[in-house]
């Protein structure tokens, strides 16, 4: 069967149809028929959805008589929705979120504000480790509702797929409970009763976040526990394993332990490297073929190099910049260095409290260099990219799943200039 949407069979099997798009924004990766610019956009557009994912897309003219339903011809069993000539993206994907944890570090922003550095929190023992406190003393029952009221605030502003990290428990019960929490997320998400409220959710170990207190004077006996305990008992908890490289975190070498050893395990690869300094992080991950390599606030070129020849994935996090009050990190000098680049949130209750990726691709285009195509592709088929699922998500393709975005505007290019509200309507996944 053909499925070339300017020579449409007469009969395509449909379970949904969505008519009436204003402008179908596909992200595209091949160019698509009567689709025009890099985002690959159709005006007046419709799109045919069957057991989860994408049958047919293509001008919204004569639509109902080119599908059937499995059993019968009976279009009535197709349900239909009218887009109300509004923007259709694909889902946000977010690839970098520690959304796993309890309390919070109010007082600790303002701090910052009266000069106390991040950094400086850290040695001092607060930072990550004021919440890991907060995370053990938490009962599973609250993380998990923490968790689900922060996932439903991403999908209110339009995010469909999430990666999230653990991190903040940093002993063998509490990061175990963070990867069955999300877990729990996963195995609900997906049988969930309405739809429309399903989300991707990706696990991600990040053991080795910083060294927790009680090991202060043993680094050697934390990295081992993760390398000989944590990292074997969590395979099928987690399918990435990440880790913080940074002066005050993990060195160089303790990473390419713990990573070397979660890739024999079959963990895929993610590293926070260069956020604060040169930490050799964004090589490493070039040298081991990390998914991605995420902040690289402070890698060289040669480390940009090295990471486009290997295939990384660049994110970048400007939540954290814009909570940090640092300098962003030049997305154009990474795009104009053949990279991949994703943004995420890099939701945390530290250095970038926010669920709303329109917050981030705003502080992309005004403070990164992005222009609004290249944000977007950021957002969404470059995050499916730095979780290696780009040939399931990220755009609106014929045979990728369905992870729809519904937008209360007729022009997409009012993404990032109407800012600090929510733009987005619904978001809309089948399975
Ligand atoms: O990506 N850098 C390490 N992790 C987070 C911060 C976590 C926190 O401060 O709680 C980040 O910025
Ligand atoms: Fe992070």
């Amino acid at each position: 069967m053909s499925l070339d949407p300017l020579q449409p069979p007469s009969r395509i099997q449909a379970s949904m149809v969505i008519r009436n798009i204003g402008q179908l924004v596909t992200v595209a990766q091949q160019p698509v028929p009567g689709a025009t610019g890099p985002l690959q956009v159709i005006e007046h557009a419709a799109m045919a959805i069957h057991d989860g994912t994408i049958a047919w897309i293509g001008p919204d003219n004569t639509t109902e008589p080119l599908f059937q339903t499995d059993e019968a011809t009976n279009t009535q069993d197709i349900s239909i929705v009218d887009a109300e000539g509004t923007v259709v993206t694909p889902g946000f994907v977010d690839s970098h979120t520690h959304l796993v944890f309890a309390g919070d570090r109010a007082e600790e922003f303002h701090l910052r504000h009266s000069g106390v550095s991040y950094t400086e929190l850290l040695a001092q023992g607060r930072g990550i480790l004021t919440t890991v406190q907060a995370t053990r003393s938490a009962s599973t029952e609250a993380l998990l509702a923490l968790a689900q009221a922060r996932l439903e605030t991403m999908r209110l502003h339009g995010t469909t797929t999430v990666e999230i990290k653990t991190g903040y428990g940093l002993d063998r019960v509490t990061e175990e409970a963070s990867l069955r929490i999300i877990n729990m997320l996963m195995a609900q998400e997906k049988t969930a009763l309405t739809p429309q409220m399903e989300m991707r959710i990706i696990p991600t170990f990040l053991g080795a976040h910083v060294l927790p207190q009680e090991y202060q004077d043993r680094r050697e006996a934390y990295v081992d526990l993760v390398i000989e305990e944590l990292l074997p008992s969590f395979v099928g908890l987690a399918r990435f394993c990440d880790v913080y490289c940074e002066r005050e975190a993990f060195t160089l070498e303790e990473c390419r332990r713990i990573l070397t050893r979660a890739k024999e395990l079959g963990y895929q690869l993610k590293v926070h490297a260069d956020q604060f300094s040169s930490s050799g992080g964004a090589r490493l991950a070039s040298e081991l073929g990390a998914t991605s390599t995420d902040h690289l606030d402070y890698a060289s070129d040669d480390d940009l190099d090295a990471l486009r020849e290997a295939g990384v994935v660049a994110t970048l996090l400007p939540g954290a910049s814009y909570t940090l009050r640092m300098p962003y990190p030049s997305a154009r000098r990474l795009i104009d260095r053949g990279l991949h680049v994703a943004l995420a949130t890099d939701f945390n209750p530290g250095t970038s409290y926010c669920e709303n990726m329109q917050m981030i691709m705003g502080l992309a285009m005004s403070a990164m260099g992005m222009s609004l195509e290249e944000a977007l592709t950021a957002a969404t088929i470059n995050g499916a990219r730095a979780l290696g699922l780009q040939d399931q998500i990220g755009s609106l393709e014929v045979g990728k799943h369905c992870e729809l975005t519904f937008w209360s505007l007729s022009d997409y290019r009012e993404i990032g200039y109407h800012f600090g509200v929510n733009q987005v309507s619904t978001t809309l996944v089948q399975r």
